[in-house]
């Protein structure tokens, strides 16, 4: 029997790339979201358009014919900039709906052999106010943003009920993830992407500020991986790079007219949004468990890009 897997935000920008990514395993996917995900070719998979907020339909995703999943993958969310213009939406859907998923793993997954595996998205803004250097295991964590505080709340759910043996979960810190394909996010970092994205494509891109980088490719399959862990939280390892940094490589690529599509333009609350998260971070433990960071900076993670252009993939 395989296993079967619950992706939840499987038609975003991760949940599509992991649920290609796990496709390619002998895997059954229950694939929910609030706009209908599409299914990868050649697996076995359901579809399941659904909104997160609300226990009843959330249940239905463990009454498929697949039965109850053994690993759920929790990737839905609102981003940052979403979440702290609606402050109550926000919360409701970073930290309530994932209250729900943790409650109904825990009653199905209790009448199973095993616990479910709960793998939840985090992401570095749980971390804000004054921080050093670079951020270790010790770091406390003390956001500054309501998207922060609903990871936050929520990773502390995940531990106590992986404590008292509802789940087993696992809380992975994502960096911010570029280059994001298809449309922007409502996320404050969004230009992080944005600024390589759209002027590769001959599109004008605003940039407001900010420097936390990681790839796609190396994300996918740094969600997939099988992992034992000593603790509950990882910081997945990216590495750091700054506007320039990211503007150079797009010269390099794109050449000055892709360069020149790029415009500045100060953003108060991005800006305070992004110098409030880290951007250096203590890779060590992470690679320890086997994560791997792209090499080579920001040049060949925009060529790869440049090819999913080419190819009719971004
Ligand atoms: N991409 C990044 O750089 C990054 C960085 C840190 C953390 N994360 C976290 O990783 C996860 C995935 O990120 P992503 O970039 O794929 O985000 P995304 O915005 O592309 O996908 C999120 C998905 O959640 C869905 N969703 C929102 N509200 C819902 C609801 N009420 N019911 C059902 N589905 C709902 C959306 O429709 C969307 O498809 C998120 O939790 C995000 O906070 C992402």
């Amino acid at each position: 029997m395989s296993n079967t897997v619950l992706i939840t935000g499987a038609a975003g920008f991760l949940g599509s790339l992991l649920s290609e990514t796990l496709a390619t395993f002998n895997v059954r996917l229950i694939l929910a979201d609030i706009v209908e995900p599409k299914s990868p070719k050649s697996s076995d998979a359901v579809t399941v358009k659904v909104d997160l907020t609300a226990r009843e339909s959330i249940d239905n995703l463990f009454k498929t014919q697949f039965g109850v999943p053994d690993t759920i993958y929790c990737l839905h969310g609102i981003m940052s900039r979403g979440a702290e213009e609606n402050f109550d939406f926000g919360l409701q859907v970073n930290f309530d709906s994932i209250r729900l998923m943790l409650q109904a793993a825990r009653d199905f997954g209790t009448q199973s052999a095993t616990l479910i595996k709960f793998i939840f998205a985090s992401s570095l803004a749980v971390y804000g106010g004054p921080l050093p250097h670079t951020v270790t295991s010790d770091t406390i964590a003390t956001p500054e943003g309501a998207y922060g505080l609903g990871k936050l709340a929520s990773e502390l759910f995940v531990n106590e009920f992986s404590r008292r043996g509802f789940v087993d979960g696992r809380i992975l810190r994502l960096p911010t993830i570029a280059v994001r394909h298809g449309a922007p996010a409502a996320a404050t970092s969004a230009f992080i992407s944005g600024i390589i994205r759209e002027p590769l494509k001959g599109i004008e891109s605003l940039c407001p500020i900010g420097d936390s980088l990681d790839s796609p490719r190396a994300r996918a399959r740094a969600l997939a991986r099988q992992f034992p862990l000593h603790s509950r939280v990882v910081c997945l390892p990216g590495f750091t790079a700054t506007v320039r940094d990211e503007l150079d490589a797009l010269e390099k690529v794109g050449g000055k007219p892709a360069l020149d599509l790029v415009r500045f333009k100060d953003d108060p609350v991005s800006r305070r949004l992004v110098s409030s998260w880290p951007s250096r971070f203590d890779n060590t433990y992470a690679l320890s468990l086997g994560f791997v960071v792209d090499e080579g900076g920001m040049e060949p993670i925009v060529r790869r890009f440049r090819e999913d252009i080419e190819a009719g993939r971004a």
